[in-house]
């Protein structure tokens, strides 16, 4: 059976959802569960672009490289090929919404949801802040990662 899959989308997929995809795959691996991930933008500015080199910075203090990615828009097809869809913050979630084609099978939910005080709250977009910013996303996606391999776990993968 395919592993569950799950697309992660903000703004510009250099800042945010690259390292809310790295959490993700580095929380699952610790915890032995098989998973598919990747992340998307909104916005298509940076498509083929590594991540921003201060979430690079922030990933690489955590012990993760994410220098690999790169930046892509969402596409119709990740609506139907990705099991689930986690946007980043609640304008990503409307964006997502409206360009979400009829067939849509995937799941679409903001990627805060599963953390217990921050339901319906966005990760704040780091583009024009500081290394604290940075790594306040890295915290915020963390446990949104934890929470989500939580969640597999219970429900057997
Ligand atoms: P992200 O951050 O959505 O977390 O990747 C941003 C990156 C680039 C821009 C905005 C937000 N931009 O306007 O280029």
């Amino acid at each position: 059976m395919r592993p569950p899959s799950f697309l992660f989308v903000c703004l510009g997929n250099i800042c945010r959802s690259p390292l809310a995809e790295a959490a993700f795959v580095a929380a699952a691996e610790r915890a032995g569960v098989a998973v598919v991930a990747d992340s998307a933008g909104t916005g298509g500015w940076h498509a083929g672009d590594p991540p921003d080199r201060r979430s690079q910075a922030v990933a690489r203090r955590y012990g993760v490289d994410i220098s690999g990615q790169r930046a892509r828009l969402v596409r119709r097809a990740d609506f139907r090929e990705f099991d689930h869809i986690l946007a980043l913050d609640p304008q990503n979630l409307r964006d997502l919404h409206a360009i979400a084609p009829a067939d849509a099978s995937a799941r679409i939910a903001l990627l805060m949801d599963p953390v217990p005080g921050r339901a319906g709250q966005g990760v704040r977009d780091p583009y024009y802040g500081g290394e604290a910013d940075f790594d306040e996303v890295w915290g915020d996606v963390s446990a949104a990662a934890d929470a989500l391999v939580a969640m597999l776990m219970r429900e057997g993968g």
